[in-house]
């Protein structure tokens, strides 16, 4: 691969934009920041990618995918924590009133200014006195925290009820847990994933695919039991891997010996860190420019206990497009919380055990009819409190404070042979970001190279992924090549998972090198032999090597 270079960028960014791969959504109406098509070209290599993606993950054998709306009521993630966590400091330009993320206006700086608070950002924004990067005046405003939600409303008038376009996939699989749970019949370990669109109000996306305001995601929640030892095959992957690991800094060693250390600090995740190594590689991305790296404690997502970012390296540097995240319980107790329903799974005892239950209930009866809505999370607050509470006594429910009185409540006391407990399961999630992914493996696959005295470039995309599988060229358009080259193009077209495109435009040379261009893996083209043997010239983009061989006998 050459090296990556600001020109080098600007040359690929615009063969994607010209081939119709990647190009700026609604330019026709001057554009809008963040927002981009998949072209033509892009529709099926994105489409490619996230069925490679899920094909991959299937493969665990206990996972399934579910779809969930991308419209989120305001409650689901008030809940998550989206509500009051998600969002980045920003501040404006006093000049030109562009607004900036403050911590971008020092990550030269400070190596971690995304973890900064509000205070140490004022304070290094204050001595170092960063430029705007739109008009180079540095005269800063206040900083402020910007939620990145969507805002919406679901119906219309006074009725509407708050929404947000949804900031990741996962809560879909939480909100779900109970369906997905009945699915594999109340066992765990399982995962459900789903692959669709994501929305941040980025401050000021910049560096194209990088920075998104819609974007897509492909994310696997994982529940797994906290208290049974993960069994996971790591004699997989010998190779070492590069990590750069909260407390020993730079290293690579296998991902076997980084669990067994204590490095990587779930056996799960580090399980997940192989098999993302492999989906990544499998869709063109060089390991050579791919590497696991630790959050430190105080940048972790607010729901996250340990989280190994995959960082690949680019025309844009060293970008993270993977989080491999240990969520623990966080998600479906914050759920469980705020709807008083049961996000739970059964564990089985080995042995049966004696457990002392002493403490309240509710009285379903009288508690029912009295709290109605909220009595499901009254029920869950009294079973906390312990067998000396009196009542009444005031809760507050979400908010709600609520009076709960001798006649709504029960005393439990009894000794029980149980022989197992619900538990909050905890959950291991590799999130993807896949326009990241398509970015890098394009910037990977892309090569310049010189042909006959001229530039010539080539995507040596892998075939598996390559958004056109073949194009079928008659050398020209008459004496019947042309209706030969139709034929064997509508047949390819109508076989599962080809797509093939017709090309007649132009010297043979020229369309060779537009399929090189967009790395199409083959060329089928027709000339006159072919008419009378039936047979075709299979030229191979990665050779170049043409073979004859029969229309019968194509590799597709
Ligand atoms: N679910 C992980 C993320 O939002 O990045």
């Amino acid at each position: 691969m050459e090296e990556f270079s600001s020109e080098r960028l600007g040359r690929l960014t615009g063969m994607l934009k010209r081939r119709g791969v990647i190009l700026p959504a609604f330019e026709i109406h001057g554009g809008a920041a963040g927002l981009y098509d998949f072209g033509p070209v892009g529709g099926r290599l994105r489409n490619r990618v996230n069925q490679s993606w899920i094909e991959h993950w299937q493969s665990l054998g206990n996972i399934v995918e579910i779809s969930s709306p991308t419209v989120t009521p305001y409650p689901v993630l008030e809940a998550s924590g989206h509500v009051g966590e998600f969002s980045d400091f920003v501040t404006e330009c006093q000049n030109c009133g562009e607004a900036s993320r403050a911590d971008h206006l020092v990550e030269d700086i400070h190596p971690n200014a995304d973890a900064l608070t509000k205070s140490a950002l004022i304070d290094l924004i204050k001595s170092h006195n960063p430029e705007c990067p739109s008009c180079g005046s540095s005269s800063w405003g206040p900083i402020d925290a910007q939620n990145l939600m969507f805002n919406t409303k679901i119906g219309a008038g006074s009725s509407g009820r708050q929404a947000f376009l949804r900031p990741e996939t996962a809560q879909g699989m939480f909100t779900s847990f109970t369906s997905i749970y009945r699915h594999f019949r109340e066992r765990l370990p399982f995962g459900a994933l789903q692959t669709g669109k994501g929305y941040r109000n980025e401050i000021s996306p910049r560096q194209g695919m990088i920075r998104l305001r819609e974007f897509n995601m492909a994310e696997l929640e994982y529940f797994i039991d906290p208290e049974s030892e993960p069994v996971h095959d790591f004699s997989i992957w010998n190779q070492s891997l590069n990590l750069i690991s909260e407390e020993s800094g730079s290293i690579s060693m296998t991902i076997s010996e980084a669990v067994s250390k204590g490095i990587i600090r779930h056996p799960t995740v580090g399980y997940f860190m192989g098999w993302t190594m492999d989906f990544l590689t499998n869709v063109g991305i060089n390991p050579e420019h791919l590497r696991f790296r630790q959050h430190e404690s105080d940048e972790m997502a607010h729901y996250a206990q340990d989280c190994w970012d995959a960082e690949i390296n680019g025309s844009y540097g060293w970008v993270e497009c993977v989080g491999i995240a240990h969520r623990g319980c966080y998600d479906l107790t914050a759920h469980e919380n705020a709807t008083g329903q049961r996000l739970r799974a059964w564990r089985t005892f080995s042995e049966p055990r004696v457990v002392e239950i002493n403490g309240w209930t509710t009285d379903g009866a009288k508690a029912g009819p009295a709290f109605r809505a909220l009595a499901g999370k009254v029920k869950l607050a009294v079973e906390e409190m312990s067998a000396d509470s009196s009542f009444p006594i005031s809760l507050d429910i979400e908010g709600e404070v609520v009076e709960v009185l001798p006649e709504h409540v029960k005393r439990v006391q009894r000794t029980e042979n149980v022989n197992g407990e619900w538990y909050v399961p905890h959950v291991v999630e590799p999130a993807f970001g896949i326009d990241r992914i398509i970015w890098h493996l394009l910037d990977h696959s892309y090569s310049e190279t010189e042909k006959s005295g001229e530039d010539y470039t080539l995507l040596r995309l892998p075939e598996a992924i390559a958004p056109v599988d073949v194009t079928v060229l008659p050398l020209y358009e008459k004496d019947g090549m042309g209706e030969m080259a139709e034929r064997i193009h509508r047949d390819l077209c109508g076989r599962k998972n080809v797509f093939s495109v017709y090309d007649a435009s132009g010297s043979i040379g020229r369309r060779y090198a537009r399929a090189d261009e967009i790395g199409v893996p083959y060329c089928i083209t027709v000339d006159h032999d072919s008419i009378t043997d039936n047979t075709v010239t299979l030229r191979s983009r990665d050779t170049g090597e043409q073979t004859r061989v029969s229309i019968d006998d194509l590799p597709f």
